[in-house]
């Protein structure tokens, strides 16, 4: 996640009824002997767990069940985070970067940037890279190609069934150079329908399919998102991240919402001035509107 030969010391928090089970967890990354691990603190101490961390992966939470709405998990989630932020004001490194993975994940963000006000708010973020990735791999599927050869799907707003797959600038490596999607696949109707929704209900279709929210690939582009963001992203890639808004395309500034961007120095950059057709516009409102309810929401639950 940081790269082949950062060193790491790993803080794991959990809550005390968990904390046999995270005894067992640390004692099998000791038996691991990874190189690079220099150090395990498995604690139910929220203010040891925060203590001098460079970056935190906040995937506590509430976790959704089948059948449940991701607004149902909100009132429990949003208190954790409150909770979860203070600590990670007072105790963290200054300049700490912040992932949260647990849904609702941007409104649980929103809160946490709400109660660290003291961690700058561009360091503080959402994964929609798992919807990215995931986009990625029904592309690869559909083409009969490599996934690391498509690039540039973008997830906009939302990490729910409004976000908005969107594949206009997305391209495939070919043997005569990158082609766009919409040309190679041909088929804008499942472009416009079956993906889309495909990608939206991914999280629920494997919740139903393992009883189960998604463990494996939402573990693996939390990596990826940390690295691209710590290391950068390689020339000509943009990746998608739950980010502040600044207001970019049209989007309320105020909202975690996902953008497509580049990293570079350990900085994310809105990618700018991608033409947006209308479709993609009507999407994209509706993503950023189903967080503005939630942003509401939210602060209902915090009175
Ligand atoms: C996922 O996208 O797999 C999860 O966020 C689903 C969920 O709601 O737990």
């Amino acid at each position: 996640m940081l790269g082949a030969d950062q060193p790491v010391i790993l803080h794991m928090l959990d809550i005390p009824p968990a904390a046999e089970a995270l005894n067992g967890v640390k004692m099998e990354l000791v038996d691991a002997a990874f190189p690079l691990l220099k150090g395990v603190v498995a604690t139910t101490d929220v203010v040891e767990a925060c203590t001098g961390v460079n970056v935190a992966v906040m995937v506590g939470g509430f976790p959704r069940k089948e059948g449940m709405e991701r607004k149902d998990v909100m009132s429990k989630n949003v208190s954790i985070y409150k909770a979860q932020a203070s600590a990670l004001e007072a105790h963290a490194a200054p300049n700490c970067k912040v992932l949260v993975v647990a849904n609702p994940a941007n409104t649980n963000a929103l809160i946490l940037k709400e109660f660290a006000p003291s961690i700058p708010e561009k360091n503080i973020t959402c994964l929609t890279r798992l919807d990215h990735n995931r986009a990625l791999g029904q592309i690869s599927e559909r083409l009969n190609v490599q996934v690391s050869d498509v690039k540039n799907v973008i997830i906009w707003g939302n990490h729910s069934s409004t976000q908005y797959p969107d594949v206009n600038h997305a391209t495939v490596k070919t043997a005569s150079g990158e082609k766009p999607v919409r040309e190679l696949v041909a088929d804008d109707e499942w472009l416009n329908g079956e993906f889309i929704k495909t990608v939206q209900q991914r999280g629920a279709a494997i919740i139903k399919a393992r009883k189960l929210s998604s463990a494996l690939s939402a573990a693996s582009s939390a990596c990826d998102h940390i690295r691209d963001w710590v290391l950068g992203t390689p020339e000509g890639t943009y990746v998608s991240m739950g980010v502040y808004s600044d207001g970019s395309y049209g989007v309320p500034a105020g909202l975690i919402y996902s953008f497509p961007v580049t990293c570079s120095g350990g900085e994310w950059k809105i990618v700018q001035g991608l033409p947006i057709d209308e479709l993609s516009r009507q999407k994209m409102d509706a993503t950023a509107q189903e967080l503005s309810e939630e942003k509401t929401l939210a602060y209902s639950c915090l009175e």
